[in-house]
């Protein structure tokens, strides 16, 4: 089958039956199915699927030149902690070079490494040894402590992508292998996934020569994934997507809109400046069933599920093809680290004695998936 015209756009099975897999496919989904069936066996353990970092987009296919975004990976990589301290097992899915689980906190521009250490002299260098400084000791513990744990009982697993072509492979190679979890397996969806891409066919082999003068690039646009994924790849997972707008305003609109069109549970919103300090969860109201489309779409799974403190109440509603009032309500709960009056004491202390937000996120998200596994027993 041919690439679809860039008018048509790219279903999601046009762009896997069109666009190559990427090397190392095969051996990254057999780790990943290795590590849910281990955790599988496990009885009562919840597996989370944390995707993390920017996609980026080559120009050329001997690579000198590609598209990127702005994210580091610190909403992922720090998300990930936290669920491994919730007893989760962890698949990390992230950007190559982006901040990861526990190293986060010594990266090279924000705290590098060498800047810990001290050196112990003795007669000879040769015999000299190294010593984490006294005053770094306390917060690098336990850091050290949990990764440690997390190597140990082999509960996180790290795998790699770089292009938006090799992080929709894995998306759905992962997803495969967490479908037979049911509902102990949750996805959270922080990566900052392209929204356009150029097919494999519009990729220059070489370097892109800069003797013409300006560079015209048409882009397709990246299939969303999220709606195969909540609909067919995974029908009982517990689905959690980011939405990231830089106008504020645009922020609850469009969480609403990613939940009536892919019909998953939660949308976790984030305007770009404010994203470390608040965030949004949306969801419906799980007794807004006028709200149903149609068959087969992911609304069936709020079914049975509640939600704990509303803190705003929203609601909007929609006409049917009869002109009728369809009721469809979404409920809004903002989590900010400026409301807590004594963060360290509501929420827990944060390993550098700050509160991070995503400790927050993670301990909603809990309850959350916890009340979505109850709803089925
Ligand atoms: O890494 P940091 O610097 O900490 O930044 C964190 C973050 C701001 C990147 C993160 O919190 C965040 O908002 N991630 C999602 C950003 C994004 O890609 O939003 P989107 O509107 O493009 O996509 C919405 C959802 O649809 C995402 O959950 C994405 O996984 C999914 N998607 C996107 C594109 C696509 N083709 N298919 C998809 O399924």
């Amino acid at each position: 089958m041919g690439a679809p015209s860039s008018s048509q756009g790219f279903s999601t099975e046009s762009y896997f039956q069109t666009q190559r897999p990427p090397t190392g496919l095969k051996e990254k989904s057999d780790r990943m199915h290795g590590f849910v069936e281990k955790w599988k066996a496990v009885k009562g353990k919840k597996v989370v699927l944390v995707t993390s970092g920017g996609t980026t987009v080559p120009l050329e296919s001997n690579t000198v030149r590609f598209l990127d975004n702005f994210s580091a990976g610190t909403r992922g990589a720090t998300s990930a902690e936290y669920f491994l301290s919730q007893g989760y097992a962890v698949i990390f899915l992230h950007r190559l070079h982006s901040l990861r689980p526990f190293s986060r906190h010594y990266s090279h521009s924000l705290n590098p490494f060498l800047d810990l250490l001290s050196i112990v002299p003795s007669e000879s260098d040769s015999s000299s040894s190294i010593v984490v400084s006294p005053e770094h000791t306390k917060s690098l513990l336990p850091i050290l402590q949990a990764y440690h744990e997390a190597q140990s009982s082999g509960s996180l697993l790290s795998v790699e992508f770089q292009t938006v072509n090799d992080y929709l492979w894995l998306l759905k190679a992962v997803t495969a292998s967490m479908a037979s979890l049911g509902r102990r397996g949750m996805f959270y969806l922080a990566a900052a996934v392209s929204d356009f891409f150029l097919p494999e066919e519009k990729v220059a082999e070489h370097k892109i020569q800069s003797n013409k003068g300006t560079l015209s690039l048409e882009m397709d646009q990246v299939p969303k994934v999220l709606k195969p994924l909540v609909q067919e790849w995974t029908p009982e997972g517990y689905i959690v997507s980011f939405k990231l707008e830089t106008d504020p305003q645009l922020l609850i609109p469009k969480s609403r809109a990613a939940l009536s069109r892919y019909g998953h549970q939660l949308v976790i919103g984030n305007e770009l400046h404010r994203r470390k300090y608040e965030v949004v969860f949306v969801e419906r109201n799980s007794h807004s069933s006028s709200a149903r489309p149609e068959k087969g779409s992911g609304d069936d799974r709020i079914k049975g599920t509640e939600t704990p403190p509303i803190v705003e109440f929203a609601e909007s509603n929609k006409f049917d093809v009869n002109g009728l009032v369809q009721k469809e309500e979404y409920k809004e709960m903002w989590l900010r680290l400026d409301d807590l009056k004594d963060g360290a004491a509501v929420a827990g202390k944060g390993r550098d004695g700050e509160v991070e937000i995503e400790e927050l996120i993670i301990k909603e998200l809990l309850n959350r998936h916890q009340r979505w596994i109850d709803a089925k027993e």
